[in-house]
């Protein structure tokens, strides 16, 4: 009887020690962690557009060690459901989230590749948000990364970027104009008119105007006319050439604004070239990605390192 108790005592302690022992070092598995990268986008389902993606793809890989998971999901529920009927699968943001974790990851690095904080960065701010609710623990951080456009060296790098990127064929006298999305409410409105004052300062023939917001194409047509200019190179402030590049910017439609511009004599030159492909823009998502301290999991008021 004495003996029996004693046996059980003892085996009593040796499974507490095994459990102790498993759980340390699950826990330095734990520790350790695994890292991988969620790239969200808007979306396109234009093929020609996917460049753009794959060069911010390449940008963000060496964050990561071999086998880290770099994954990419779209905002846009019409532009994935769009793929999906042609075969083409892309992850939401919740499906995303679910495959990372299922691979292990327990440090998500969210990089938005939104041009600024407006709706759709508002939408993956609130979906990273609610999944972690609905999943307590799942990961142990989770860092999300602001859009492209926000501080006073993001405009400044940007418009660099972007102004280098415009063909070497541009003469002097050659304006430049960018279209960029925009958003009917004005959310846009501030950071548009900003990025399009440090464009200006650094090339008095670059304008930026949008598709949707306050600062449209007919708003520069009388200062292009003002300058003289005869000539401009029509290209893109989004992240990938696609539909409102392709037709809004440069298609025939009579609306669009090389149809516009040739209505007042000018000549124009479209370049279907999404920002995405240019280094300059793919470093200042990498730099977003790696610089932010927005841990969704363990949020803090502080945003800025300790
Ligand atoms: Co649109």
């Amino acid at each position: 009887m004495r003996t029996q108790t004693l046996l059980k005592r003892g085996l009593g302690v040796s499974f507490a020690l095994l459990l102790a022992l498993s759980l340390l070092v699950s826990s330095a598995i734990a520790e350790q962690g695994r890292k991988g990268i969620l790239l969200v986008a808007f979306g396109t389902s234009e093929e020609k557009a996917l460049p753009a993606y794959e060069g911010i793809e390449a940008a963000f890989r060496p964050a990561l060690e071999q086998g880290e998971p770099l994954v990419w999901a779209y905002t846009s529920n019409i532009i994935r459901t769009k793929l999906g009927r042609q075969g083409k699968k892309v992850y939401s943001v919740d499906e995303a989230l679910d495959a990372l974790a299922e691979q292990g990851v327990t440090d998500l690095s969210v990089q938005s590749l939104h041009i600024m904080a407006g709706e759709e960065f508002t939408k993956l701010d609130r979906l990273l948000q609610s999944n972690v609710l609905k999943h307590p623990g799942r990961f142990k951080t989770m860092t999300l990364g602001r859009p492209l456009v926000e501080s006073m060296d993001d405009a400044q790098a940007v418009a660099k970027a972007v102004l280098r990127a415009v063909p070497s064929a541009r003469k002097s006298g050659d304006a430049v104009l960018f279209m960029a999305h925009g958003q009917d409410a004005g959310r846009c409105d501030m950071v548009f008119a900003g990025m399009n004052a440090v464009m200006n300062a650094i090339d008095p023939l670059a304008f930026m105007a949008s598709v949707e917001g306050y600062q449209r194409i007919e708003n520069i047509i009388p200062m292009l006319k003002e300058k003289g200019v005869t000539r401009v190179w029509l290209m893109p402030f989004m992240v990938v050439a696609g539909d409102h590049a392709r037709n809004d910017l440069a298609g025939d439609e009579p609306d669009s604004w090389a149809s516009l511009l040739r209505k007042e004599g000018m000549t124009v030159f479209p370049v279907l070239r999404g920002m995405g492909e240019i280094p300059g823009i793919q470093d200042v998502f990498a730099r977003h990605a790696a610089e932010s301290h927005d841990d969704i999991v363990n949020p803090k008021i502080k945003f800025t390192a300790e």
